[in-house]
């Protein structure tokens, strides 16, 4: 089959079109014949940095779109011929990818299997973070920074869906707008206006916090109490200031957590609890695809090139004839 393969730390240029054999399914997988997969800027983390420990030559792509062409014995749900998407542990970008049937889920009615290759990752780090861990529920308010990006237009889509109220950090104005037509109460161009004297008078239950650096004290003054500040990156930076006292006065939480390294059985039990919880608000429309562009596989370099512009606004995808 051919893939694309990180080479080494480095540019876009590392990423090289190879053949490459076949995967074969182990106990309690599928194979899939891979229609579309879905870029997230950790496939970028991956070629620029050993941030998951990982210096060998490897396949990146954390979610797939396409249809199973064989199964363990041990995995009964599907048979070939189904179209699924999934969340993987690396080699999405290739024409084939083995992964637990567990991490695979149908693809929901009214969606293309292009589109359906974006839902994986963000819908499961945006359940798993903002609802599981950090509680979020009706009568709360919620923040996102990052609200343009694949997973930041996710949790404005899933919490406006839910009716609780989205507020939202990007990087222009028109990507504050676009927040906003996806159901964000309100929007703020964090280069132009202090974000922190935007939201001050509203009260932040639940802040989803991709920056981390100087963000940390301006997202902890916006909690109110009981509030809860879970990550999911640091892009601004890893170390912060924290008053301690504030976390005492309000009660306050802060975590956080990293997918990809967990294992199957974690990520077939999150799956299981996706397709209860979200797989229904998808099927009745509340979240809609937000395709920003596409290129044919070989062409991953210059898709992760345009990520890591930040121009985009939603998901870019990779589309394998
Ligand atoms: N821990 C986990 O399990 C997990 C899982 C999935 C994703 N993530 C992380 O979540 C983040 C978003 O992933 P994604 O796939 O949605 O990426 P993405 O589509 O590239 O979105 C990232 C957004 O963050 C904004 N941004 C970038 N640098 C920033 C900065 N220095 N300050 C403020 N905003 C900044 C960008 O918008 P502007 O240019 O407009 O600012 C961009 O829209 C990534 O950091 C990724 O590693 C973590």
């Amino acid at each position: 089959m051919k893939a694309i393969w990180i080479t080494r730390k480095g540019g876009p240029e590392v990423l090289e079109l190879r053949d490459t054999p076949t995967p074969v399914p182990g106990p309690g997988e599928v194979l899939i014949r891979v229609k579309a997969a879905g870029l997230n800027r950790s496939d970028v983390y991956s070629r620029t940095s050993n941030a998951y420990g990982k210096e060998d030559a490897e396949i990146p792509g954390l979610e797939v779109s396409g249809t199973i062409v064989s199964c363990a014995p041990d995995a009964p749900r599907w048979k070939p011929g189904d179209e699924v998407c999934a969340l993987v542990t690396g080699g999405g970008y290739a024409e084939y990818v083995a992964v637990p049937a567990g991490q695979c889920l149908p693809i929901p009615q009214g969606w293309t299997l292009e589109a359906a290759s974006s839902l994986p990752e963000t819908v499961f780090t945006v359940w798993l973070n903002a609802f599981r861990t950090a509680h979020l529920k009706k009568g709360e308010n919620f923040l996102v920074h990052g609200g343009s990006g694949g997973i930041g237009a996710t949790a404005i889509q899933l919490a406006a869906a839910l009716g609780i109220p989205v507020y939202a950090t990007a990087g222009t104005d028109e990507k504050c707008r676009w927040c906003e037509s996806l159901g964000a109460a309100r929007a703020v161009n964090y280069k132009s206006q202090d974000f922190e004297e935007a939201f001050k008078t509203i009260g932040i239950d639940v802040i989803l916090d991709m920056t981390g650096g100087d963000f940390t004290p301006k997202n902890l003054r916006l909690l109110r109490d009981d509030g809860r500040l879970v990550y999911i990156n640091a892009m601004r930076g890893r170390e912060a200031t924290i008053d301690i006292s504030r976390i005492m006065a309000r009660r306050l939480t802060i975590t956080g957590s990293m997918l990809k390294p967990r294992d199957a059985a974690f990520k077939s039990a999150l799956a299981a609890e996706v397709e209860q919880h979200v797989w229904p608000l998808i099927a009745r429309g509340a979240l809609k695809p937000l395709i920003y562009a596409t290129f044919p596989l070989e062409q991953a370099a210059a898709a992760q090139q345009l990520m890591e512009t930040s121009t985009h606004q939603g998901k870019i995808i990779l589309i394998i004839n």
